[in-house]
């Protein structure tokens, strides 16, 4: 992937493609990495994420009539996809634009129609398919662009997150929780987010980590049927907490301490489900020492939980796999990193660890080298920055 192209060379694009004139405007929306808090979000759990500087940008143009027109830099060969607002439809042939219908759709639900259509040309730069959320950005981009663009009013920066999550659930079928798209609409340069999914009360924590890095690996696997997995999960956590009901009055697993799990897990009659709700537990109870640890500047307790929460996500939840297993255990092995593990949905994508400033380079030779060698693969390396959320670039 290349790297950032400059607004006005978006902006050339745009009017190659759609013409000039008019009042063109330019939005950015991040991606997201996962510190820790896996699998919590729609488990009433706490979450850790921070936006990232990489993430979509959009340049957009109302309309006059009521036709959505959109244009993706990345994939040209699919060139302009048009639509009107009157037939917001899922086609799997549409790709990525089906997120800005989504969007559209789901913004009509909630205020009524929409005024009018737009003309919007996109281009990014996240990976794709690495759990670093490319289309929460792309959602809430969307949701961005339509506020500004169309002039809705009484739509905040978390309303654009849930409407993201309503298109995610809803028009695309993924039934994922709100961390992604928040983080997306909430992140803050240096900080991550510790959200409370239950209630989105939220504060922003300094992550500058003295001398200690945050870097992402992409194992560039992306195993199939992973939208569906991830449904099974949480299809599987409802089923724990149906059964924990008939012996507790409970709202979600994320009310439980590990004690008060212990107690009660052999109500849950199933064993996976068991597992699975064992780690949305433990995992929201690391969440909050995580927090802590980091807030007394203990890194390396932080990084151990890391590595707990990997475990958990690879032998209770089943949502790591060969590749990223492989890439977690490579970094532990480095001398200078403090922890390592899985981030975002799973079945591949990308791993998260805290690595010294002096072993970066150790550490792109250890886990690269080491990676290449087992699985015949190059895995990509991001050294990642703490971001703003998503806005209009003037
Ligand atoms: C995906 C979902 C999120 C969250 C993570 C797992 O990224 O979109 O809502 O559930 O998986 O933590």
């Amino acid at each position: 992937m290349s790297g950032v192209m400059q607004t006005e060379e978006l902006k050339r694009l745009f009017c190659e493609k759609f013409g000039g004139g008019g009042e063109i405007r330019c939005f950015f929306a991040p991606g997201r990495v996962n510190l820790i808090g896996e699998h919590t979000d729609y488990n009433g759990g706490h979450v850790f994420p921070c936006a990232l500087t990489m993430g979509t940008w959009g340049v957009g143009r109302r309309r006059d009539d009521r036709r959505l027109r959109l244009y993706s830099v990345n994939v040209p060969q699919q060139g302009v996809v048009e639509c009107s607002l009157d037939e917001l439809v899922y086609d799997a042939r549409d790709g990525w634009t089906n997120y800005v219908k989504g969007v559209c759709r789901a913004l009509e639900q909630r205020g009524g129609v929409l005024p009018a259509g737009m003309d919007v040309l996109i281009y990014g730069n996240l990976p794709g398919g690495a759990g670093l959320s490319s289309s929460a950005a792309l959602e809430v981009l969307a949701g961005l662009m339509a506020r500004e663009l169309l002039g809705l009013p009484g739509i905040s920066l978390t309303d654009l997150a849930l409407i993201g999550q309503q298109a995610e659930n809803e028009f695309c079928g993924m039934h994922c929780g709100i961390m992604d798209q928040f983080a997306s609409a909430m992140g803050r340069r240096g900080c991550a987010i510790f959200l409370d999914t239950n209630t989105l009360e939220y504060k922003h924590v300094d992550i500058h980590l003295q001398g200690v890095r945050i870097v992402l690996v992409n194992s560039r696997v992306k195993h199939s049927l992973v939208n569906s997995a991830y449904n099974e999960r949480r299809r599987q956590c409802e089923e724990a907490l149906a059964d924990l009901r008939r012996v507790r009055k409970i709202g979600s697993l994320g009310e439980l301490s590990g004690a008060e799990f212990e107690e009660l897990q052999d109500a849950i009659r199933d064993e996976t489900c068991r597992r699975r709700a064992r780690h949305a537990v433990y995992e929201n109870q690391r969440t909050l020492r995580a927090v802590e640890a980091l807030e007394a500047g203990d890194l390396p307790a932080f990084g151990r939980l890391l590595n707990e929460s990997h475990v958990s996500l690879r032998d209770d939840y089943e949502t790591s796999c060969p590749e990223t297993d492989l890439l977690a255990e490579l970094a532990w092995e480095t001398p200078g990193v403090l922890g390592s593990r899985i981030t975002g949905g799973g079945f591949g994508g990308c791993t998260v660890s805290l690595v010294e400033e002096e072993s970066l380079a150790l550490f792109r030779e250890q886990v690269l080298g080491g990676y290449r060698r087992r699985t015949g693969r190059e895995a990509e390396l991001y050294v990642a920055e703490a971001g703003d959320g998503a806005r209009e670039i003037l």
